[in-house]
């Protein structure tokens, strides 16, 4: 991440995702009510919503140590029981990507996870012999983009499943508010907005802009961030009056021009814009069906009139908008 002064550290700084905020703030307070540690929570949806964020912030709430790690940087079973033997009593293990641990690392996950155990073979071939460790109780937050692609063993084991959501233009706002003010950068409500409402409902997105509208702001304006001045960076950025990038674009004329609105399959799609499929399905996929520009059918994909609308492409068939 290129800057951690911008997220927020409690609860209550976090802003939007209220039914995940709400439901989790009732699980934290009843274990530590109970003194147990927090049950194993799988934190999913679209990247840059927050997810290392919030499992930081439950660290904080439960007054324990956060270990982050990621599913491609442990590599070997041996890792990973590393980090589990090095853990204290309550302590918070974070696997970001979790869905891409391997299956000799997943399967020492499991009975730590269910019974707080380390399961280890001695010896080879016949006189080979398995020892059981205790480890200390802890809790297991796994973040993925994709729940559908994590075994269903692994999944079940999670007491505690939230699902993030893309934020409204409104809760970007205020996220974009916020960041400008510990930015100590002037920010109108009109210019902080434009930025949150061509954001994709990603935060991520909307702190990055702001830092590049920021710029234009110092550079070419008075330093305060209008709509002016925002419209003036994205627009330089290339980034459309619905937040949609170069990407977006060209995945929705692509689908248009090369495969008459669709269906196309996702790895043709992707391998005719030069982009990587899980890329697209994860990162751009979510806002573009969001908005109602994009259908993902059993056949592929599809784009809708209203995409052809906002590209400025004449409909197929002669078809009118209504
Ligand atoms: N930065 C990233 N996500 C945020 C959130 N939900 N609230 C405030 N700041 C954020």
């Amino acid at each position: 991440e290129t800057d951690n002064s911008l997220r927020p550290k409690c609860m209550e700084d976090y802003i939007g995702q209220s039914k995940v905020k709400e439901n989790l703030s009732v699980f934290i307070e009843a274990a530590k009510q109970r003194g147990e540690p927090l049950d194993h929570t799988l934190l999913y949806g679209p990247p840059g919503l927050g997810k290392t964020t919030l499992a930081n912030i439950i660290a904080a709430e439960m007054g324990v140590n956060i270990r982050i790690t990621s599913g491609p940087a442990i590599e070997k079973a041996g890792d990973l029981a590393a980090i589990l033997t090095n853990l204290a009593e309550n302590d918070i293990l974070f696997i970001d990507e979790i869905h891409r641990l391997n299956r000799s690392v997943e399967e020492i996950l499991y009975p730590a996870m269910e019974d707080y155990a380390l399961d280890i073979i001695i010896g080879k071939g016949p006189s080979a012999r398995s020892i059981r460790l205790d480890l200390p109780k802890f809790t297991l937050i796994g973040a993925t983009t994709r729940a559908g692609q994590m075994t269903s063993p692994l999944r079940d084991r999670f007491g505690v499943m939230l699902r993030l959501e893309l934020y409204s233009a409104e809760d970007l706002e205020k996220i974009v508010t916020r960041s400008a003010g510990i930015l100590g950068v002037h920010s109108r409500y009109d210019g902080a907005y434009e930025i949150a409402r061509r954001s994709r409902g990603t935060p991520r997105i909307a702190n990055r802009l702001l830092r590049r509208v920021r710029d234009f702001a110092q550079v070419k304006g008075d330093g305060i961030i209008t709509k002016e001045t925002a419209d003036m960076a994205l627009k330089a950025l290339d980034i459309d009056a619905l937040g949609l990038d170069n990407i977006d674009r060209r995945m929705l004329t692509s689908i248009i021009v090369n495969y008459n609105g669709g269906p196309v399959g996702l790895d043709t799609l992707a391998a005719t814009i030069g982009e990587e499929a899980v890329t697209l399905e994860d990162v751009y996929e979510p806002y573009l069906m969001q908005i109602g520009f994009l259908n993902r059918t059993p056949r592929g994909r599809c784009v809708t009139l209203r995409a052809y609308e906002h590209l400025g492409v004449e409909l197929p068939n002669g078809q009118q908008m209504l």
